[in-house]
Parts: C-alpha cells; sequence; structure tokens
C-alpha cells in the first residue's frame, strides 16, 4: 500500500512517493542515536508543506490554533471537528513528517472509552499518526497505546489548565513541584507515550527528565537539553499578534512581509497599475477585428 491509498481521502493524490516517514518508533530510535528532533506546529496545507519539506520531524496540529489561526484567547474553545478539519488540511500536505494531532479540551476529560473514540476519528478521519494528550493521564494513555494509537504526552505548563494553573505559568519550580513532574514523566512513558512534550518548565527538570527517560523529550520554554524542540509555527514567522514569550525566537517576521505586499497591492489597484496589460487575457487579433468591424457597420 502506498502513502496514497490511505484511507479517509486526507493525502493529496499529487504528493507522490513519500521520501523515509519519520514514524514514532523513529523518534526513539533518534534519541538512542543521539539525534535531536525537530517540531512545529502547522495548521493548513500551505504552512504543512513548507514545514515538511524543510524537513522538520514532527508536526503538531496544535489546539493553539484556536489563539493563532482563530483568536481565541486561549486553547479552551477550539471543537473537535474543527481540530479534524485542520488536522485533515495538514495531512494532504505532509510527505515524510510524523503527524500528531492535538486532542481539544472536553475530547477526553470524560470517560477513557470517549477520549479513545475520539482519538479514533483523528486517526480514521483525518489521517493523524498520533495523539497528544495534556496532563499525566495514565488510563487513557495506556488505552490509546492498545487500541494501536500512539501518543505524545505533555506536561508543565498544559495551557487546557489555564483555569487550575490560574493563568499561564512556569511550572515544576519547588522541589515538590519538580519531582511530581519527574513521577508524571515516568508514569506516562510506563502506560506507553511515544514521546513526552515538556512545556515551560526550568531548564534543570527538563534536563533531569530528559536524562531519566527513555522515550524522547521535546521542549517548549524548557531549555536546550530536551532530546528536540517544538515552537508554534505563528510564532517563528513573526505572524501572532500577542507579545512573544520569552523562549520564542523569532527567525523571520513574515507579519511585515505580507503587510508591506497587501498595501503595494491596495496602492497599485488605487491607482490602476495593478493589472497591467501583460497581466491581462487577450482576444486572438481575428475576433478583434471582427468586434471593432462589428462596431463600425453598426453606426454606418
Ligand atoms: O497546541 C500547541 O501548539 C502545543 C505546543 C505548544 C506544544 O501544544
Amino acid at each position: 500500500m502506498s502513502i496514497n491509498d490511505l484511507p479517509g481521502g486526507c493525502r493529496s493524490a499529487s504528493t507522490g512517493v513519500p521520501p523515509t516517514k519519520v514514524t514514532m518508533p523513529a523518534l526513539s530510535e533518534m534519541k538512542r542515536q543521539g539525534k535531536l528532533i525537530s517540531s512545529l506546529t502547522a495548521y493548513d496545507y500551505a504552512t504543512a508543506r513548507l514545514v515538511d519539506e524543510a524537513g522538520i520531524d514532527m508536526i503538531l496540529v496544535g489546539d493553539s490554533l484556536a489563539m493563532v489561526v482563530l483568536g481565541y484567547e486561549n486553547t479552551l474553545a477550539v471543537t473537535m471537528d474543527e481540530m479534524l478539519h485542520h488536522t485533515r488540511a495538514v495531512s494532504r500536505a505532509v510527505r515524510r513528517a510524523l503527524v500528531v494531532a492535538d486532542m481539544p479540551f472536553g475530547s477526553y476529560h470524560g470517560t477513557v472509552e470517549e477520549g479513545v473514540s475520539n482519538a479514533v476519528r483523528f486517526v480514521k478521519e483525518a489521517c493523524a499518526e498520533a495523539v497528544k494528550v495534556e496532563g499525566p493521564r495514565v488510563e487513557l494513555i495506556r488505552a490509546l497505546t492498545e487500541a494501536e494509537i500512539p501518543v505524545v504526552a505533555h506536561l508543565g505548563l498544559t495551557p487546557q489548565s489555564v483555569h487550575r494553573m490560574g493563568g499561564f505559568r512556569v511550572q515544576g519550580r519547588s522541589v515538590d513541584a519538580a519531582l511530581q513532574l519527574k513521577a508524571a514523566a515516568h508514569a506516562v512513558t510506563t502506560a506507553g507515550a511515544g514521546a513526552l512534550v515538556l512545556e515551560g518548565v526550568p531548564r534543570e527538570v527538563a534536563a533531569a527528565i530528559t536524562a531519566e527517560l527513555t522515550i524522547p523529550t521535546i521542549g517548549i520554554g524548557a531549555g536546550p537539553d530536551c532530546d528536540g524542540q517544538i515552537l508554534v509555527f505563528h510564532d517563528l514567522v513573526g505572524l501572532s499578534f500577542t507579545p512573544a514569550a520569552k523562549f520564542v525566537r523569532r527567525y523571520a517576521d513574515a507579519g511585515a512581509l505580507i503587510h508591506s505586499a497587501v498595501e503595494h497591492y491596495r496602492e497599485d489597484v488605487e491607482h490602476r497599475t495593478f493589472p497591467s496589460d501583460e497581466e491581462s487575457y487577450h482576444l486572438p487579433e481575428a475576433a478583434r477585428k471582427a468586434l471593432d468591424g462589428v462596431g463600425t457597420e453598426e453606426k454606418s
């Protein structure tokens, strides 16, 4: 079976034969070999193609799309249907990276059975190759693993816990909190998680967890000692409209680039310098002459 024959119709027929595909076991192998894992979020076909073609190993269709794409103040409002819609678009674009779908708030906070059936939807309807869940949800992670769905766990600053945490705050800062975080990291690993996102935790805590675990840690605001790093695409390219967190490095100012392109377009339209004659379709010579003639005949 080729990648284009996958059920669910999420893969584009135009993408052809995939290069070496990144899988969840491949991420663990990278850790064993000391190769660092690059990861970014993507939420649509165009950005997912760019991210995949740049060689990023893991693409997360993050629920951060609630904020950076849909304009909400936190991640809580985004729905299963919205996440499925965006995951499908990303899956159609990606040939090499591992595609991970973020399970939205409320989709796995009831029974384990509900969590599993929502995760199955990501695999069946949107071609996700793994799902991410926030918090040490050991029972759910075990059930998902038994259901053949690879899991990326997410600990530390888990944005879906914003109300419990009283804001987006760095976690694991006291000895007790750091020990709890370590215990949770071991628990999700034992339950079957294939990788662990560590968000908003002190570098020292992330380094200790990374050294102890067999599965790879992917850090965001967790320092450079993790087995890989992840950032939100819009933060990386300067397309987010909120002040950047300390851990964000902006590699481009796509916001300024797009702003200037759109302003130039508006000016060209206002001055009738867009479109030019070369950017216009023309009648064939014979048709033009015939039409010119019709006007003349009618007058005479
Ligand atoms: O939703 C998201 O983008 C995330 C990453 C920041 C890890 O969970």
